[in-house]
């Protein structure tokens, strides 16, 4: 017995509010009959959107991919570009886990579990994301200070953040720096605000979930430890 949007989401049709609005929107049939929000699948019972089958418990899965930059971080691009589906070659159909810009590289989770895709994604859980940052210029002690308490983006103060420099010469500053917000291009747009720009940008781990050595281009598959810590995160 599972509530149908919980259903749903567990077989990757989506996050639970994206499937509530299918189920809204009368997409959804248990047996035949549309279904309402709300509504309990027992064991057995057909379920259907836009008149396919899901279900079944289809087995979930969890990709780490470390993207290139050149790759854009969604499934389909209008404009012709090289997706990150490209880099990933499983039966199953997945999905990125969050944003990683067209010149980003770096740590992406891919997987069709919609219910642990959506918890990471979800600003309430405020999920440390660690990046390696090279900017142009130095990074004075001033700006380092302002990117830790908080800089204005689009108008709304970012989070407190961290900020450590890894290295520094007259001409880039390397830092590590990590946040818990997943705003569009935060971190470019965080050193933007305090005049300096990123050349280079790498995700290097979520939560405690590292990279690593995985290769450019190269997937894995998630340890059962690594799923169970984002489980619990
Ligand atoms: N911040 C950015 O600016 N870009 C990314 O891809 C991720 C975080």
């Amino acid at each position: 017995m599972t509530r149908l949007n919980k259903f749903l989401a567990e077989s990757g049709v989506g996050s639970r509010r994206e499937c509530d609005r299918l189920i809204a929107d009368g997409a959804v049939k248990i047996n035949g009959k549309v279904a309402l929000l709300g509504a309990i699948v027992e064991d057995g019972d057909r379920v259907t959107v836009h008149d396919k089958r899901i279900g079944d418990k289809q087995k979930s899965v969890y990709l780490m991919l470390h993207k290139p930059k050149g790759y854009i971080t969604t499934v389909k691009d209008d404009l012709g570009r090289k997706t990150v589906m490209e880099l990933v070659h499983v039966n199953v159909r997945l999905y990125p886990v969050g944003r990683l810009d067209y010149d980003t590289e770096g740590l992406l989770i891919l997987t069709n579990d919609g219910e642990l895709a959506n918890r990471l994604t979800h600003p309430r859980n405020e999920i440390d994301k660690t990046y390696i940052a090279r900017i142009s210029g130095i990074l004075t002690p001033t700006e380092r200070a302002s990117l830790e308490k908080g800089v204005l983006v689009d108008g709304v103060k970012t989070a407190p953040a961290r900020v450590k420099i890894l290295r520094q010469d007259q001409h880039h500053t390397r830092c590590e720096v990590t946040i818990h917000e997943g705003r569009n291009h935060q971190v470019k747009k965080m050193f933007a605000a305090v005049g300096k720009e990123v050349e280079f940008l790498k995700r290097v781990a979520i939560g405690d979930l590292r990279l690593g050595g995985l290769k450019r281009g190269d997937t894995r598959y998630l340890t059962e430890s690594e799923v169970e810590y984002l489980k619990k995160l």
